[in-house]
């Protein structure tokens, strides 16, 4: 596979992933396909923008016809779908949204790319569509050990050691039963892929992440908004009482495994990605008001006034926690930070470029967001 369409490449995880592609793969043609909405921002890419090898197409993922075309004047063999709505409180308000980019864009792909695939001469013979997911299709998970027990994994995550915080996890085989808008889209869209494999044999591959955290993601998700507000001294708005589990994995990893998973992963097959890194969203949000506070030089626990409990989210899914040993059998891929490297960097990243939150934040977030909390 040479010539690649990344959906989704102006986005968080989309432009870590074409960042990695462009500077790993100079052989390659990488086409960023992105309908630069809110959450797209071609200022994430400024460092690959000219390279040879890179082009950026704006689209629409539900506009069939364009991308058909797009098939067929890039012969395109390869594609890694990234490009969706991706945040859940939004889900909860527009949920129409959702359904038109997450599950019938998705669509749009895999019927363009099975017409085009379909006319060549070899077929679907060196092809490949990667649709990348999230774990929060599978529901919720119990916290049957809220003060936490040993996980039955080995890992890296932390030089404290890991918790989990229930005796359940998502594998590969846990039944898709998602609660929010957007992992119901999300699932959708997945099912799409799979019956596309078993229904016209197209080589697909879905792999379900954990939450991902690092540089350039939209400063509404938790640990950008929450870094940014501490460092403005604006309040911390926790939903619930903040015992509510993630895993959270830096996306550059994610990004590593997407590579390998594209290039050695087996078709048809389904793979988890996680950072075997659970944290209650208050511990968490602890360690982010210690990091920031140091950073800027203010004396310990300053920050810790600005948490601010409020109304929970509508249907606030209790605990994720991905087991992705699967992958770690199969394809030798972990974890390469531990989460206090992880937190650091990305806090310094934040701290560092405000220009970029200013220039990403303007116009219609400010307003959504004033919007969502009453201001
Ligand atoms: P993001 O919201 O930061 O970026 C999404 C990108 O898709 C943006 O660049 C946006 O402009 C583009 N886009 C949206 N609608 C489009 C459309 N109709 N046509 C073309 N482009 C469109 O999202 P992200 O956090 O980078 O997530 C990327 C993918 O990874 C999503 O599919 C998401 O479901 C999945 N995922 C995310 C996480 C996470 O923690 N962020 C975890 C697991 C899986
Ligand atoms: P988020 O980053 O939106 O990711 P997801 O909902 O996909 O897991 O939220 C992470 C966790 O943080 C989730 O349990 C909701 C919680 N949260 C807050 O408590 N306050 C906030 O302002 C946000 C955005 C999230």
């Amino acid at each position: 596979m040479k010539n690649i369409v990344i959906t989704g490449g102006a986005g968080f995880i989309g432009s870590h992933v074409v960042r990695l592609f462009v500077n790993k793969y100079p052989e390659y043609n990488i086409i960023n396909l992105d309908k630069l909405t809110y959450a797209g921002n071609l200022a994430n890419l400024k460092d690959v923008e000219g390279k040879p090898n890179y082009k950026f197409v704006k689209m629409d993922i539900c506009n069939f016809e364009a991308f058909y075309q797009l098939m067929q004047d890039e012969k395109i063999d390869g594609i890694i779908h990234l490009a969706a709505e991706s945040h859940v409180d939004r889900s909860i308000k527009d949920p129409f949204t959702f359904a038109r980019t997450n599950v019938m864009g998705t669509l749009s792909l895999l019927q363009a790319a099975k017409l085009y695939w379909e006319s060549l001469p070899e077929g679907y013979e060196g092809k490949r569509f990667y649709h990348i997911s999230t774990d929060e299709v599978y529901g919720a998970l119990s916290m049957n050990h809220p003060e936490g027990i040993e996980p039955p994994f080995k890992t890296v995550a932390s030089s404290e050691g890991h918790k989990a915080y229930g005796d359940d996890f998502f594998y590969e085989t846990t039944k898709y039963n998602p609660h929010s808008p957007y992992s119901a889209a999300k699932a959708s869209s997945d099912h799409f892929v799979r019956a596309y494999h078993d229904t016209y044999a197209m080589p697909t591959i879905v792999t379900n992440c954990s939450n991902n955290y690092g540089p350039y993601q939209f400063p509404e998700k938790l640990i950008p908004l929450f870094i940014n507000n501490i460092r403005l001294g604006k309040p911390l708005p926790v939903y619930g009482r903040g015992e509510n589990v993630r895993d959270w994995l830096y996306v550059e990893d994610h990004a590593r495994a997407i590579d390998l998973i594209f290039h050695k992963g087996r078709v048809a097959e389904t793979y988890n990605i996680g950072g075997f890194n659970e944290w209650k969203n208050i511990d968490l949000i602890k360690v982010m008001i210690k990091t920031v506070d140091r950073i800027l030089g203010n004396p310990e626990g300053h920050s810790l006034g600005l948490i601010t409990y409020v109304t929970d989210r509508l249907g606030h899914d209790a605990r994720y926690a991905i087991d992705s040993t699967k992958l770690q059998r199969e394809l030798g891929w972990e974890p390469s930070l531990q989460f206090e490297e992880g937190i650091e960097k990305t806090v310094r990243w934040y701290l560092d470029n405000q220009a970029w939150i200013d220039s990403v934040t303007s116009g219609e977030y400010e307003r959504y967001y004033d919007e969502m909390y009453n201001r």
